[in-house]
């Protein structure tokens, strides 16, 4: 029935599985022993592995989180206006810088301005209830709006997507500090 042809196939996959399932049992265990120690055994090289991987861990999380804040300011601090310049060439159809406004108020003289407080523009009531929680555009309050906008101020009629560069939001924000 079989020829030693269909065998020798026959064992090469079976003997091809079992070197598969092999690696794979490999791979599992050494994932395992990166992770929490593995076994008692040989306790001293174990500590030693731990002592190492898990303050590195720590480290990692630690810093991406402290970064997301410490971030903006130091790209407030190394912001462009220029580059900031460009940058407002998106808000330009709706926004303008001499006092008058357009699709959205002016935003000359926006820093450091209450929020919603263009008297004479028709602010939605979601940019109006902004007020309340964030009632000055600061930086910060900015820098935050401008990422997001419709999902900081739910229901605005501002209808732009955000930047999500945080390296343009901080350029933007320092030429509007200098649009009085
Ligand atoms: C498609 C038009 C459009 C674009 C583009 C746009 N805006 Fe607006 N913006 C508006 C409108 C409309 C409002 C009023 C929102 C409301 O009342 O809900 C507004 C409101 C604002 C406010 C609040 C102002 C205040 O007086 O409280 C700020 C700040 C602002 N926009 C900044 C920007 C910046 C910066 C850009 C460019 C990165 C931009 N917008 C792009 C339409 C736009």
């Amino acid at each position: 029935m079989f020829d030693t042809m269909t065998i020798t196939k026959a064992a090469g996959a079976l003997i091809g599985s079992l070197l598969a399932l092999l690696l794979l049992f490999w791979a599992a265990t050494g994932l395992y022993h990166v992770g929490p120690p593995g076994g008692a055994d040989h306790g001293e090289g174990e500590e030693v592995a731990q002592a190492y991987s898990i303050p590195v861990e720590n480290a990692g999380g630690g810093e991406a989180e402290a970064e997301e804040e410490i971030d903006f300011e130091a790209l407030m601090a190394a912001a462009d206006p220029a580059a900031g310049e460009r940058v407002f060439g998106k808000c330009r159809s709706c926004h303008k810088l001499d006092g008058s406004d357009g699709i959205g108020p002016h935003l000359n003289g926006v820093m450091g301005r209450a929020v919603a407080s263009v008297s004479g523009f028709a602010y939605s009531d979601p940019m109006v209830a902004h007020a309340d929680e964030a009632p000055e555009w600061t930086p910060e309050a900015m820098q935050v709006f401008l990422a997001d906008p419709r999902g900081v101020v739910s229901g605005t009629k501002m209808t732009f997507a955000g930047l999500p560069e945080a390296e343009d939001r901080a350029n933007l924000i320092a030429y509007l500090q200098e649009q009085p």
